[in-house]
């Protein structure tokens, strides 16, 4: 059973994705880095190469390459969501966790990894208020494929995660208690 972990660029996806596997103990796999081990090229250069759409198409190919009933944390792409067969293939194998923080927070992240060379094509011109529209798009769509949200601007991620295993174990537990 994959726990996922989906949110916007910046919420915290890698990093708790990491503790939670250790606390978990299980594999961690990170589709952006999956994406570009399959298909031998970068983030960005895919966006240049292929566009949204064929990025679009890498992700999905990735995300439904796992087994959908490996023990399995993913920490999907901030725009995963925007790819309904991928959002049905997380829910179908497992629990859906929104890792979320206020757009201030998410800026003061992303503006701290972009200057430290992350490769995000999306933010690659610097237009924060286009940034900050797509947070707000996508916020219906977090909501709607997530079992449960879980912030991360108000606790250390190592509490972070502990929170979200908690959720899974008890999303485990009533999903045994009714016998699905
Ligand atoms: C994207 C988020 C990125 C990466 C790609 C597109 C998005 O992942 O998949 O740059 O559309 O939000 P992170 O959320 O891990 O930065």
């Amino acid at each position: 059973m994959w726990i996922s972990l989906i949110g916007f660029m910046g919420s915290g996806k890698s990093t708790v994705a990491s503790l939670l596997g250790e606390r978990a103990l299980l594999p961690v796999v990170d589709l952006d880095r999956e994406i570009v081990r399959r298909e031998g090229a970068g983030i960005g250069e895919l966006f240049r190469s292929r566009g949204e759409t064929g990025f679009r198409a890498a992700e999905l190919a990735a995300l439904n390459a796992l087994a959908p009933d490996a023990d399995l944390v993913v920490a999907c792409g901030g725009g995963l969501v925007t790819t309904p067969a991928a959002v049905a293939r997380l829910r179908a194998s497992g629990c859906v966790i929104w890792l979320d923080a206020p757009w201030e927070t998410l800026q003061t992240r992303l503006a701290a990894a972009a200057a430290a060379g992350d490769d995000r094509p999306l933010l690659a011109a610097g237009d924060w208020e286009a940034a900050r529209a797509l947070d707000g798009a996508r916020r219906p769509l977090y909501a709607r494929a997530a079992d449960f949200r879980v912030r991360t601007d108000q606790t250390a991620p190592e509490v972070t995660a502990r929170r979200a295993l908690t959720r899974h174990v008890a999303w485990q537990r009533q999903r045994a208690a009714v016998g699905t």
